[in-house]
């Protein structure tokens, strides 16, 4: 576990945001999410000081896949970050969080006429289209509504980024994006053509949990190529270039992330001499975090069940959550660090595997994790929850989502509450036939 000011061990008790864990799990039960505010906008402004700093214009939008819920698009707002809104289902929570809709850049390989059409009816700032496809949906929506669209065109800049190969998405076999040559060009040729889109700039994404900046220096390149044959070919400069997100975080020992902060010096000394030596402006500059951002903010808290020794194979510690909560581990082999959180300071008994409830061996929080001896009633502490948990959550096995709270100076409040079973069966019908 990686401490902080507001995640650290006090008389082996787990404090996170001046609250004790433990009360907390009495307080609001397990399996339960909670989120460090003070962590999130520390990173928000690690992002944002930076661009200042840097004096690099465009600025960060908040990838609210990785964690969306009303209260977090407050925090995004109020941290002045715009938002990356990848459905129909977080544009309509940004909308009613009241987000400044011309801050949001609205993505997806395959977003839905009703998507558009929402798009275009909250007022989003840009698109980013993800195919030529898309592009005439676009503009047949556009010319129906009567609006024009500002957009960005998301190309594949063919980058094998070093992570999970299920969130690598610039591969050449990719379902994201377009190739430039061949597909790109047609849309480009075709936006630039259109009345009822406005072409801003490009897109890319390279991938998530990356820790080589080396790939994004690399994406910058590519990417600055591009612009150069979009200038050549159309005699447009393109002012916008959206470099996507992707920063890696610490999830357990031996992860290195780069600090945001770092991540945009580096990146913006890069974008201007790249562009500088192509003899293009500079663009502004976008980038996405998500998980950056929200990811070591969030700690789930659960209670130990079952424990069970297999002599000589394995120790299983069997909690109240699993994939249901988490399905990171059996999408990605996702690793992560745990602890008892009032022995937080005992040393690890030995290796075990933290099992969830549900029907499917492959239900793992991880494998060979130290941890505490664990007894049935612990709580155990699993870090680095907040991106991509809570927002990737299902009800297999019919099992409720938990709450998330969060935390701040002591003071804790849910942000999204707990599902109750009738929550389960609210939109439950029986066909009349089988009454
Ligand atoms: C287009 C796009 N932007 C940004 C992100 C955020 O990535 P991360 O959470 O790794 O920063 C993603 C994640 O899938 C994405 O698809």
């Amino acid at each position: 576990m990686r401490t902080r000011d507001t995640l650290f061990v006090q008389d082996g008790r787990l404090k996170i945001g001046g609250c004790d864990a433990g009360e907390l799990a009495r307080r609001y039960g397990t399996p339960l999410y909670v989120m460090d505010e003070a962590y999130i906008r520390r990173m928000c402004r690690s992002f944002t000081e930076a661009f200042k700093q840097e004096s690099l214009a465009g600025g960060v939008i908040f990838a609210s896949k990785a964690f969306s819920c009303l209260a977090m698009y407050h925090i995004v707002a109020g941290e002045g970050l715009g938002a990356d809104l990848g459905s129909g289902g977080e544009l309509y929570t940004a909308h009613k969080a009241g987000f400044p809709m011309e801050k949001v850049f609205f993505h997806g390989s395959n977003k839905t006429p009703a998507e558009l059409r929402m798009a275009l009816d909250f007022g989003v700032g840009h698109i980013v289209v993800d195919s030529l496809s898309e592009l005439q949906l676009l503009c047949a929506i556009c010319a129906e509504m009567n609006k024009r669209a500002h957009i960005l065109l998301r190309m594949n800049p063919g980058i094998e980024a070093e992570t999970h190969a299920y969130i690598r998405t610039a591969s050449t076999d990719s379902k994201f994006g377009m190739a430039f040559d061949g597909e790109g060009m047609e849309a480009l040729r075709l936006a630039i053509r259109e009345e009822s889109v406005v072409l801003d700039g490009l897109h890319c994404h390279i991938g998530s949990q990356i820790f080589d900046m080396e790939a994004f220096l690399r994406a910058t390149e590519i990417m600055s190529d591009m612009f150069v044959r979009v200038r050549e070919t159309f005699g447009l400069s393109l002012g916008i270039l959206d470099l996507g997100g992707g920063f890696g975080i610490r999830y357990v020992d031996g992860d290195c992330p780069t600090e945001p902060s770092e991540c945009v010096r580096v990146i913006g000394a890069h974008l201007r001499k790249v562009f500088a030596a192509r003899g293009l402006s500079t663009p502004a500059l976008i980038l996405e975090p998500g998980r950056s951002i929200v990811g070591e903010a969030g700690v789930t808290l659960y209670t130990v069940g079952v424990v069970k020794d297999i002599p000589g194979v394995r120790r299983y510690v069997s909690i109240d959550g699993g994939m249901g909560d988490n399905p990171r581990y059996a999408l990605y082999k996702a690793r992560y660090e745990t602890v008892v959180v009032d022995r937080a300071d005992e040393k690890p008994a030995g290796p075990i595997t933290l099992a969830g409830k549900c029907c499917e061996s492959g239900d793992l929080i991880g494998v060979d994790m130290p941890l505490q001896e664990a007894r049935r009633g612990d709580v155990v502490a699993v870090f680095s929850t907040g991106a991509y948990n809570y927002s990737m959550a299902s009800n297999y096995n019919r099992n409720p989502r938990p709450a998330v709270v969060l935390v701040r100076g002591g003071e804790s409040a849910v942000m999204v509450e707990r599902e109750s079973f009738d929550d389960l069966c609210a939109r439950d019908r029986i066909p009349e036939w089988l009454k």
